[in-house]
Parts: structure tokens; sequence; C-alpha cells
């Protein structure tokens, strides 16, 4: 894809998400139809399903030829990125968006031909859009954020829900209790993708969670790597965008550091 045409695209999917949350804000004031999906912790309301459509109608119009993976199902069955593919979470963050109407963001990826080319993670509420153009630079709104800089963990505050300090069938959680003991602090927000645009602007230092699908961490995954930061799976392994993965996000030094903590006798492979 030429530049022209990725300005193009940037552009024009940029006015999308900002559309998509204008429609979200909207809703506020009316009634939520919220349904359950697997058990009553997995919630889906009409408007996760709603922004999905909107975008779906919006690229499949423009785009025919784009293929879309969608967290709500209404796109295509993608099997590879070839050609231009974009990964949505319409609203990630659901739980907070039906118990908060606050942290919560829309998340939009764009590959091509295997290359992440466009990201977007969208905190709707508090006008906040990270946004990136691969090779110009990780901006929030309209200001070009810093590349991230070396920290390391006892001057880090981690990303880090409390699910994954239990016993869990995903891994050893007492590998996990240095990251409470020896950083600043961990936080929760609930939703991986503003948790993964935290990493790549600094307010987080690092995030690992064990269990994400392709929509929630496809645009922080690009976002990460064009702020400089590293993104791998928990073993320090190379993540596939399509795959069902556990996460590891960091800034460079803190990922080595912290994986000879979480994975003992891996060396980092995150990119
Ligand atoms: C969820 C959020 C949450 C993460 C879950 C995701 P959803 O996405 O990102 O932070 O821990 O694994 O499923 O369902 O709100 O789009
Ligand atoms: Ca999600
Ligand atoms: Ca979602």
């Amino acid at each position: 894809m030429d530049s022209a045409k990725l300005t193009e695209l940037y552009e024009t999917a940029k006015s999308w998400v900002f559309e998509a949350g204008e429609v979200i804000k909207r809703s506020f004031s009316s009634e939520l139809n919220i349904t359950y999906k697997s058990h009553a912790a997995d919630l889906v309301t009409d408007m996760d399903k709603g922004i999905e459509q909107f975008f779906i109608d919006k690229i499949k119009n423009k785009y025919p030829d784009h293929e879309i993976l969608g967290e709500e199902g209404y796109g295509d069955k993608v099997k590879n990125l070839d050609g231009t593919v974009w990964i949505i979470d319409p609203i990630d963050g659901t739980t907070n968006f039906v118990h908060q109407q606050l942290n919560f963001a829309i998340s939009v990826g764009v590959f091509h031909d295997g290359e992440e080319k466009l990201a977007f993670i969208y905190d709707v509420v508090r006008n906040e859009l990270f946004h990136c153009k691969a090779g110009e630079g990780l901006y929030l709104n309209e200001e070009k954020l810093p590349r991230l800089e070396e920290t390391t963990l006892d001057k880090s505050v981690i990303g880090l829900n409390a699910t994954w300090i239990t016993p869990n069938p995903k891994i050893d959680h007492q590998l996990l209790l240095p990251l409470v003991r020896k950083s600043r602090g961990t936080r929760s927000y609930g939703t991986a993708a503003i948790e993964l645009a935290y990493v790549a602007c600094g307010r987080l230092d690092a995030y690992v969670t064990l269990r994400l699908s392709p929509w929630d961490f496809a645009a922080g995954y690009i976002l990460i790597k064009e702020a400089g930061g590293m993104i791998s799976d928990v073993n320090g392994k190379a993540v596939n965008v399509l795959d069902k993965t556990s996460i590891f996000a960091a800034k460079p030094s803190l990922h080595q550091e912290i994986l000879g903590l979480i994975s003992p006798g891996t060396s980092t492979n995150g990119q």
C-alpha cells in the first residue's frame, strides 16, 4: 500500500472511530439492552453489536476487498493477514461500560500483508484517542508522545488483574507475586485495550495478562511497537495476532527483567 493510500485510510478510519464514539456517547441517555454470552460475567450489549456493525458497513462500502475480524462475529473468517485486515473490538471493557459508563474503549488495528499499519484506541468518555500510523510515532489526540524509556521493576507500576495472582489454570500464580511485592504498585482497569495504550504512553510500565483474544490486543500491539516497547506472550515468545494468547507488554529492559521472574530460563523474543 503506497503512502498516500495509507494516509487516506488513516484519516478515514480515524473519522469513523470518532463517529462511533459519538454513537456510544449518545447511548448513555437511553436504556441498554444487556445479555450474557457464556456466563453471567460475560456481558454483551446492543452497543457492542451496533458499533461492530457500524464499522463493517463503513469498511465494506468503501473498501470492499478489506477483511474484518471483529469480536461480535459480524465480520469475516480471517485466516491470515494477507491484504488489508482490520481487527476490531467495538467496546473493550464491556463490564465497565455497563457498570460505570467509564473505562472502556473502541479498539481498531489495521494490518496490510502481515505488517502493522494503523492503530486506534479511543477512550470515548475521556476523549483520549491513542493512535499511530506505523513509522510516524505514537499520538495521544494531537500530541506526539516520546518513545518509551528504560526503567526497573522497583520504579514501576504494573497492570495486573487479581485473577492471575490467585490459583488459576493459566500460570503458577506464585511466579507473579514478585510483580506485586517488588513494584511500586499494580493496577487493573478492566480493559486490555486501555491497559496496552497506557503502556504505550508510559502511564503503566508493564501489563501482564494470561488470556486475550486478537481484538483485545491487536491495536495495542501496534501502539506498543510504535512506542518502542516490547510485546510478547508471557514466555517471551512472539505473538501471533490472530491467536488467543497471553500478553506481556513492557518498556524494553523491564520486559527482560520481568521475564526473568515470571518465565525463568527464557529470553525475550518480543518485538
Ligand atoms: C475484556 C477486557 C478485559 C480482559 C478480558 C477481555 P471485553 O474484553 O479487555 O480487560 O481481561 O479478557 O475479554 O469482553 O470487555 O471486550
Ligand atoms: Ca475485549
Ligand atoms: Ca468487546
